[in-house]
C-alpha cells in the first residue's frame, strides 16, 4: 500500500474513490447539491464506520465518493480516524478501486491524525491469506491512497512517515505471527528477525542452544528440551547516532512458536490457536523495524526467546528443578506455564546486556482473557514512571491497556518447598501470579509486563481489521521509544 499526502481542491481530485469522513448530522453542501436524495432517504446518518458509496456524483471528478461516517464530531480523535481509514480500504476491497483519496479537512489535518490515517490504511488492507494459492480470484485490494489535506496544513511529512512506519511494523508482526507452526519454527523466526534487521540496518545476533547452555539459561532450555526444534535467543539492537537519553530500553517478546503445554498437555479442542504464542516476539521484531526507521534518541534492544513447547521423550517433567540464568532455581509444577520460564532468562539476559528499562509482551495466561476479554491488554509494572510512559504510548498507538495489580501478597503463591520459586500459583488471579513470577527476575530494574493473550489475535474480523494476528503491542513499543522521557 502506497500512502502519500496531496494538497488539492476536492471536486477536482481524479481518483477511483474519494473518501469523505462525515460526522453525525453533517450534510456536505456539494453532496446535497448533487445527490441530496441520499440524505433525505435517511441512508446517511454519519454514525461511526457507516459507509455509503456513491457513483458519478455531479461536480466531482472522482469516479466514486465514499461517505465515511465518523460519529459525533466532538468525539472524533486519532484512534477513530485510524479505524475509519482502515475500514474504508476494507470496504473498498473487491470493488475495482485500486487507488483512492481520503480527505482531511482543516480541522482534522493534524500531525496525529495524519499519522493515524496512514497507519490505518496500511493495517486495513492486510489479509491473512498468504498461503492461499488461488491468486486470480482473490478480491482486489486498494493499492494506493493519498491523504488530501488543505493547502495551508503544514508540518505533516514527519507524521506521515511515522504512521507508515508503524503501520508496516504492525504488518510485519502479523506476517510473522500468521505463519503456521510447522513453518515458523524458532529457527525460522530467527531468520525472519535477521531479514528485518538486515533491511533496516540493525544488528542481530542469535544465540543457539550451545551458547545458551554456556551462559546458564537453564530455565529456557528446560522448556526447549522437549522439542526436536532447537530453541534460540534472538537479540536485535538499535543504537541512536545522537543519544538524547542515557537509558537503554529493552523490549522482550515471548516467542513460543507452538505451545502444546508439554507434558502438562493442553486439551485438543482449539489447540491450533497456540501457534499464536509467539505474537509478543513478533511484535518486538516489527517494532524494531519501525524504530530503526524513525530513529528515537534512546538505545533499544529487542530480545526474543523463541522455543517450541512439546511433550517429546526428552521433555521436562512436572517436578523438575531448573537453574535460571539469574541463579534462582525453579520447581516446574506445570510445563504449560512455559512462557514465564523463557521470559525469566530473557529478562535476566536483557539486564546483562545493559538495559536500564524493560517492557515484555507475552501471550502469557488464559486468565487475563477471563479478566479483560479481548479489548484491553493487561499491564503490570514495578515502576510508576515507566508505567505512566507506557500508558501514554498506548493511547497514542490506540492499543488499549489496563493496569493490573502486582501486590506482594501474590508472591506467597510462588513459594516452593524444594527450590527458590515454583512456576505456578493457584488458579485464582493466574495472570497476577504469572506477572509476579517475572517480577522476581526484573528485580529493581524498571519494568512493565504486558499480557496480550486476549488481544494478540482477533477470532472474528472487525470492519477495520482482518481476522488473525493484530500486531499488538508493536505500536505502543514504538511510541514509547519515540516519546522517551
Ligand atoms: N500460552 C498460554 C497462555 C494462554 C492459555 C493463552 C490459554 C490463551 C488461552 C500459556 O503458556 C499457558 O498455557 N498458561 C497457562 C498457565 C497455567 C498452567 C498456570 C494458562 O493460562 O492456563
Ligand atoms: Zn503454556
Ligand atoms: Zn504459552
Amino acid at each position: 500500500m502506497q500512502v502519500k499526502l496531496i494538497r488539492q481542491e476536492l471536486p477536482a481530485v481524479q481518483t477511483d474513490a474519494l473518501i469523505l469522513p462525515e460526522a453525525e448530522g453533517v450534510q456536505r453542501a456539494e453532496i446535497v447539491a448533487a445527490a441530496g436524495a441520499i440524505y433525505e432517504s435517511g441512508e446517511v446518518s454519519g454514525k461511526m464506520l457507516e459507509f455509503v458509496l456513491l457513483h458519478g456524483v455531479a461536480g466531482f471528478a472522482a469516479k466514486r465518493v465514499l461517505l465515511a461516517g465518523s460519529g459525533k464530531a466532538d468525539k472524533l480523535d486519532a484512534a477513530g480516524l485510524r479505524r475509519i481509514a482502515a475500514a474504508a480500504v476494507r470496504f473498498l476491497k473487491g470493488k475495482g478501486v485500486s487507488e483512492a483519496v481520503l480527505a482531511l479537512d482543516a480541522a482534522l489535518a493534524t500531525p496525529a491524525n495524519v499519522a493515524a490515517v496512514a497507519e490505518g490504511l496500511i493495517v486495513g488492507v492486510w489479509e491473512p491469506d498468504i498461503h492461499k494459492t488461488d491468486k486470480e480470484n482473490k478480491p482486489k485490494l486498494v493499492e494506493a491512497v493519498s491523504i488530501a489535506v488543505p493547502e495551508a496544513a503544514a508540518g505533516l511529512d514527519a507524521a506521515l512517515e511515522q504512521g507508515i512506519a508503524i503501520g508496516e511494523a504492525l504488518n510485519v508482526s502479523r506476517d510473522i505471527s500468521v505463519e503456521p507452526p510447522n513453518l515458523l519454527t524458532p529457527t525460522a523466526m530467527a531468520e525472519r528477525a535477521r531479514e528485518v534487521a538486515k533491511a533496516a540496518g540493525l544488528s542481530c545476533e542469535v544465540l543457539d542452544e550451545n551458547r545458551m547452555r554456556q551462559l546458564g539459561m537453564g530455565s529456557l532450555l528446560g522448556v526447549s528440551q522437549g522439542s526436536a526444534e532447537p530453541g534460540v535467543m534472538i537479540v536485535m539492537q538499535y543504537k541512536p547516532e545522537k543519544a538524547t537519553s542515557e537509558g537503554h530500553l529493552g523490549l522482550v517478546g515471548k516467542g513460543v512458536t507452538f505451545d502444546t503445554g508439554g507434558i502438562s498437555i493442553k486439551p485438543a479442542d482449539g489447540m491450533e490457536k497456540m501457534k499464536y504464542d509467539m505474537c509478543g516476539g513478533a511484535a518486538v521484531i516489527g517494532a524494531m523495524q519501525a524504530i530503526a526507521k524513525l530513529k528515537p534518541g534512546i538505545a533499544v534492544t529487542g530480545i526474543i526467546p523463541a522455543v517450541e513447547n512439546m511433550p517429546g521423550s526428552k521433555a521436562q517433567r512436572p517436578g523438575d528443578i531448573v537453574t535460571s540464568l539469574s541463579g534462582k532455581t525453579i520447581e516446574i509444577l506445570n510445563t504449560d506455564a512455559e512462557g514465564r520460564l523463557i521470559l525469566a532468562d530473557a529478562i535476566t539476559y536483557a539486564k546483562q546486556l545493559g538495559c536500564t528499562h524493560l517492557v515484555d509482551a507475552a501471550t502469557l495466561t488464559g486468565s487475563i482473557v477471563v479478566a479483560l476479554g479481548t479489548t484491553s491488554s493487561g499491564a503490570f509494572a514495578n515502576d510508576d514512571a515507566l508505567l505512566a510512559g507506557w500508558m501514554e504510548a498506548s493511547k497514542a498507538a490506540g492499543e488499549k491497556m489496563w493496569h493490573m495489580p502486582l501486590d506482594d501478597e501474590y508472591r506467597d503463591q510462588l513459594k516452593s518447598v524444594y527450590a527458590d520459586l515454583q512456576n505456578i500459583g493457584t488458579r485464582a488471579g493466574g495472570s497476577c501470579t504469572a506477572a509476579m513470577f517475572l517480577k522476581e527476575f526484573a528485580g529493581d530494574t524498571p519494568w512493565v509486563h504486558v499480557d496480550i493473550a486476549g488481544t494478540a489475535w482477533l477470532d472474528d474480523a472487525k470492519p477495520f481489521l482482518a481476522k488473525g494476528p493484530t500486531g499488538i503491542p508493536a505500536g505502543t513499543f514504538v511510541h514509547l521509544a519515540l516519546n522517551w522521557k
